[in-house]
């Protein structure tokens, strides 16, 4: 669908294997082991737009015929914040790129009748504030946990908040970036909108209950 929102802020990944996984996650006969499988490589895929302006710096190294001049990460340092439980199933993803990250958790769970967030976890990494944090989590229905989880890492200081989900809706992304206005948002697709039990539609169902396999 069209993308009203600022395009500094907020990027919908088109890349043509992106859109061709998705497919196959919103099928609702993709079975559990492949949504997981699935839900990783899309978190690789994003992760490498999410991070594709971290700084280098130059370094020496010496080839097997010469010395030559090559490019290193800076020493920025990232971590990677899963919105419990279905943002568990971007970590591993997220990792594979950039394996010194450290790992946070935020614990949320949504009231099943006010689709409240409520806060029942948070263990981040003690330098956390230094960090480019990605907080992750699949799908971005109301907004209500990332805007959560956004207000703890910005207490706890942090500066540099990116936020991946896979499928997101207009009102949730309206919300996140409304309510924080320094924050990047990235996400596979943008859906048509929220039914009244605030899921996706299209969507793809409960992210968790998919990766997990419970229901
Ligand atoms: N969480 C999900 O897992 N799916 C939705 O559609 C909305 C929130």
């Amino acid at each position: 669908m069209a993308n009203e929102f600022d395009p500094k802020r907020f990027t919908v990944i088109d890349h043509p294997l992106v859109q061709h996984k998705l497919s196959f996650l919103r099928d609702k006969d993709t079975s559990t082991k492949q949504f997981r499988e699935l839900v990783n490589e899309l978190a690789i895929l994003e992760g490498y737009e999410a991070t594709r302006d971290l700084p280098l710096e130059d370094v020496e190294v010496e080839t097997p015929l010469e010395k030559a001049v090559c490019r290193r990460l800076s020493g920025k340092k990232v971590a990677v914040i899963p919105i419990l439980r279905a943002g568990m199933g971007m970590v591993d993803g997220i990792l594979e790129l950039v394996p010194s990250a450290r790992v946070g958790h935020v614990g949320m769970y949504r009231d099943p009748v006010t689709h409240e967030p409520h806060q029942y976890y948070c263990k981040l990494p003690s330098d956390v504030e230094s960090r480019t944090c990605l907080v992750v989590d699949p799908m971005l229905a109301t907004g209500g946990s990332l805007t959560a989880a956004i207000q703890f890492l910005r207490e706890a200081g942090v500066r540099d908040i990116r936020a991946l989900t896979i499928v997101s809706s207009p009102e949730g992304v309206r919300a996140v970036l409304d309510f924080d206005p320094e924050v990047r948002l990235y996400t596979c697709a943008l859906d048509r909108q929220l039914n009244e039990r605030a899921y996706i539609l299209p969507g793809l169902g409960d992210a968790g209950d998919r990766i997990y396999g419970t229901k």
